[in-house]
């Protein structure tokens, strides 16, 4: 499985952190940065990793900023894009298998590095059980997306 991982300034340090955890376990990642600390915008890299879901170089992704607010905010701006905050193992399994959650959003000033790795592995190792119910609400988000998202 192929992650594409983004983060801003608040959510750096705790990002590479995550990058070397996922490699180390053996997953293929794509680090769009920020590759700094220096202050940068949460939708910058919000766009960055939607954009390589959309276009299917990676199935799923993660972004951090300090709250993990900021980047879900702009990243269910993107069609196609389902991005929640967990900041609890239960959250970010349930948010796959029953919502087809597709990025997964952390604040780095909320957890710390041990407890953001379950919840990595707890996302990661999640698969959507595409039960009726589940696939139909589904169907409402993309009427929505259909209704209000302007096509490229
Ligand atoms: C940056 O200071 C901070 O606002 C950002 O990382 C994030 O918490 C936004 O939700």
């Amino acid at each position: 499985m192929k992650i594409v991982i983004g983060a801003d300034h608040g959510g750096y340090h705790l990002k590479e952190v995550i990058v070397g955890f996922l490699r180390d376990s053996g997953y293929e990642v794509i680090d769009i940065g920020a590759h700094t600390e220096e202050p940068s915008d949460y939708p910058d890299f919000a766009r960055l990793v939607a954009e390589r879901i959309s276009t299917g170089e990676a199935s799923r992704g993660i972004l951090i900023c300090g709250s993990g607010v900021g980047t879900s905010v702009a990243a269910n701006k993107f069609r196609g894009i389902r991005a929640s905050v967990c900041h609890d193992t239960y959250s970010a399994h349930q948010g796959v298998e029953d919502d087809a959650m597709n990025v997964l959003c952390l604040g780095a000033r909320i957890v710390g590095e041990e407890l953001a790795k379950e919840i990595v592995s707890a996302y990661l190792k999640a698969e959507f059980k595409g039960l009726e119910r589940y696939r139909r609400r589904l169907a409402k988000i993309e009427e929505v997306e259909e209704r209000w998202m302007k096509r490229d």
